[in-house]
């Protein structure tokens, strides 16, 4: 084969670029999370104008033996599409770096952070499984997790407060987020319920928010002893701590937020079994999850949906769901029908009626 000849030496430079990207998409996260961990976007945003080199330098927490090297993180973080260049002002040639939008998602300060989700994702307690992968195709090990712990997800944040803290951080943290729009866009979801059970509601925030718009609705947050352990309850919102495998305190509505791709089709059955004894005919279960295949379809999309899909399977038993195996699901459990919403991106919002 001669490897240099023509056509074919340039599809071979294309490949191993190709090779080599995905090699090192790693290095977008890891930059990511540096930044993150330096306080660049608030240290941006804080100053208020485009902020020069020099300037950032300055402002920044390291050793000066360091300095030169900032150009170069902030130079991949602006090919992300993190930071853009704009000149200081109408009158100076001088640049400084801004924020875009998904650095100003980044912002501690911002109500709708994603900063806590980016920083456990990329905690070494959750990076480590994706090295374990082969070894738990080859054994029978429930997940990679377990695998490189010992222990389910579960059980590891049941002893490990750390982890329990940064998680439900993490998922307080998208809480936030989903709620929002949740409320603002589907409020007929929540007509005539008079209570509502958050289960795996973790620390209480989507429940405390709907509870806020919906003043008349009686919420419970419904999750893991470890979880909820430290939480007050007040008139309107308690925390019941519990395994849904074994019951779910009944109420009108029951909440499944980001709680059936945790688990295989198998546990799924078994939850929303028992949503089914904790509602009435007249009740509902409201399933917020990904949608997999859904109509958007653009190749960012595509990709995120493979990567939270893999998520499941390296960290937890589950998987993300297209409609026919929601449908499967749904029906398997005892319910009659559903009606989905997607009005989350790549989330949607599915009720499923008795
Ligand atoms: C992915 S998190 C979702 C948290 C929250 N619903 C949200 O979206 O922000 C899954 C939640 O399920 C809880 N969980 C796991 N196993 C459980 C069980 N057997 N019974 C009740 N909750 C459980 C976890 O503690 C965690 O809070």
């Amino acid at each position: 084969m001669d490897l240099l000849n023509g056509e074919h030496a340039a599809e071979l430079l294309q490949a191993q670029a190709h090779v080599w990207n995905h090699i090192f998409s790693f290095i977008n996260s890891m930059s990511l999370k540096c930044a993150i961990e330096l306080d660049i976007p608030d240290i941006i945003h804080n100053h208020g104008l485009p902020m020069t080199l020099s300037q950032l330098i300055a402002a920044l927490p390291i050793h000066e033996s360091k300095n030169r090297n900032i150009y170069r993180l902030m130079r991949i973080l602006i090919h992300s599409g993190f930071f853009g260049r704009q000149k200081v002002s109408e009158s100076e040639q001088a640049e400084g770096y801004v924020l875009t939008d998904a650095s100003r998602l980044l912002l501690k300060g911002h109500p709708l952070s994603v900063t806590p989700f980016l920083l456990a994702m990329l905690d070494p307690i959750l990076t480590k499984p994706w090295h374990h992968m082969n070894a738990w195709f080859k054994n029978d090990d429930p997940t990679p997790f377990d695998t490189a712990h010992g222990m389910t997800f579960w059980d590891y944040a049941g002893h490990e407060p750390k982890l329990n803290h940064f998680f439900n951080d993490a998922m307080a943290s998208d809480a936030r987020l989903v709620t929002s729009v949740v409320i603002e866009k589907c409020k007929g979801v929540f007509k005539g319920m008079g209570s509502l059970v958050d289960v795996g509601g973790g620390t209480g925030t989507v429940a405390k928010a709907i509870g806020k718009a919906f003043p008349d609705l009686e919420c419970t947050v419904f999750d893991l002893p470890h979880v909820v352990a430290d939480l007050q309850d007040s008139e309107k919102l308690k925390f019941v701590g519990g395994d849904m495998f074994e019951a779910i305190p009944p109420a009108d509505a029951i909440l499944l937020k980001w709680i059936l791709h945790d688990w295989s089709d198998e546990e799924c059955l078994k939850i929303l079994k028992k949503c089914r004894e904790a509602i009435t005919d007249k009740g509902k279960v409201i399933i917020i999850d990904m949608m997999m295949e859904n109509k958007k379809g653009d190749e960012e999309s595509v990709e995120t949906q493979l990567f939270f899909d893999l998520l499941m399977m390296v960290l937890v038993t589950g998987k993300e769901r297209n409609e026919k195996e929601w449908a499967k699901l749904i029906f398997s459990a005892g319910f009659s029908d559903y009606k989905i919403t997607p009005i989350l991106g790549l989330r949607s919002l599915i009720e499923v009626y008795p």
